[in-house]
């Protein structure tokens, strides 16, 4: 379909496709969706991994936050992604205080599954969830953690910052991902990086690295539809772009996404920290 990457075939994509992909050196393309349009949209333009993330507390509801997103919330909106999909795989995130210990952890992702449809759960923390992330893992649940800037945590940290940027936090996040690639973690979402560290991450793990402002060396790239659709009420963040800007309807911008992120165009310098 586009010149020089990989035609997107109607395979449905699996853990073990996105591990191979990561081998190949295929980059996989990531994007948030939260109903049956747009995921459609997103679907038959490539999109590899649909997520359903807790942002949706922000750009659905108005909320300031992700903390008041709701289990029932994901749910939903998951039930709506999975009609509009075909061939990408689809994430849903595990919303705040869902995974305080391994039951509800164990119950909320079988929610997530079973009544939402998910092929794979994210939650965010570090690796002391490497028990939660076995525990999910050996009952069967694909996880992928989320790593760096965390937003569920945003009230402990005071604010939404680039982690990871001193020699001790980047050492810290290359071990914590480590434990959780060992407890069983499918993949790694990480967001708002120092792109150096994104690069070492993805090349020192075997599971893939997905990266939202962690740099172009991560094995591929998520962003909020409606930030790189340039809807965002408010400011939009400094790792994303705007590509209905030079798109002429709303799938050709989700195309040029996908299409920038194969060829290894996106995210440019000025996208980076
Ligand atoms: O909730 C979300 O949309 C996320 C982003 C990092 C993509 O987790």
């Amino acid at each position: 379909m586009y010149a020089g990457i990989k035609p997107h075939d109607d395979k449905p994509v699996t853990v073990s496709r996105l591990h191979r992909m990561k081998s190949e050196g295929e980059a996989i393309a990531c994007l948030t969706a939260y109903d049956y349009t747009f995921s459609a949209v997103a679907d038959a333009a490539g999109v590899d991994v649909v997520l359903i993330g807790d942002s949706l507390g922000m750009v659905m509801q108005g909320r300031d936050t992700t903390i008041p997103v709701t289990v029932d919330d994901i749910v939903y909106h998951t039930r709506c992604v999975t009609a509009g999909r075909r061939r990408a795989l689809v994430m849903a995130d595990m919303p705040f205080m869902s995974y305080t210990n391994a039951d509800e952890a164990m119950r909320n992702a079988g929610r997530l599954m079973k009544e939402g449809g998910a092929h794979m759960v994210k939650l965010e923390g570090a690796g002391d969830q490497a028990s939660l992330v076995r525990a999910l893992s050996s009952a069967g649940v694909p996880v992928c953690a989320h790593l760096g800037l965390q937003p569920q945590l945003v009230h402990k940290i005071g604010g939404y910052r680039v982690q990871g940027k001193d020699t001790a936090g980047a050492s810290q996040m290359l071990q914590d991902a480590q434990k959780l690639q060992e407890a069983g973690a499918d993949m790694l979402l990480v967001e708002c990086i120092p792109a150096s560290l994104g690069g070492a991450l993805a090349s020192r793990l075997d599971i893939p690295v997905i990266g939202i402002g962690a740099g172009p060396s991560c094995d591929g790239q998520i962003l909020v539809l409606q930030d790189m659709l340039g809807i965002t009420p408010g400011k939009t963040p400094k790792f994303s772009k705007d590509f209905m800007g030079e798109a002429e309807s709303v799938p050709a911008a989700v195309q040029a996404y996908v299409r920038a992120v194969k060829r290894g165009q996106f995210p440019a310098e000025e996208h980076c920290f």
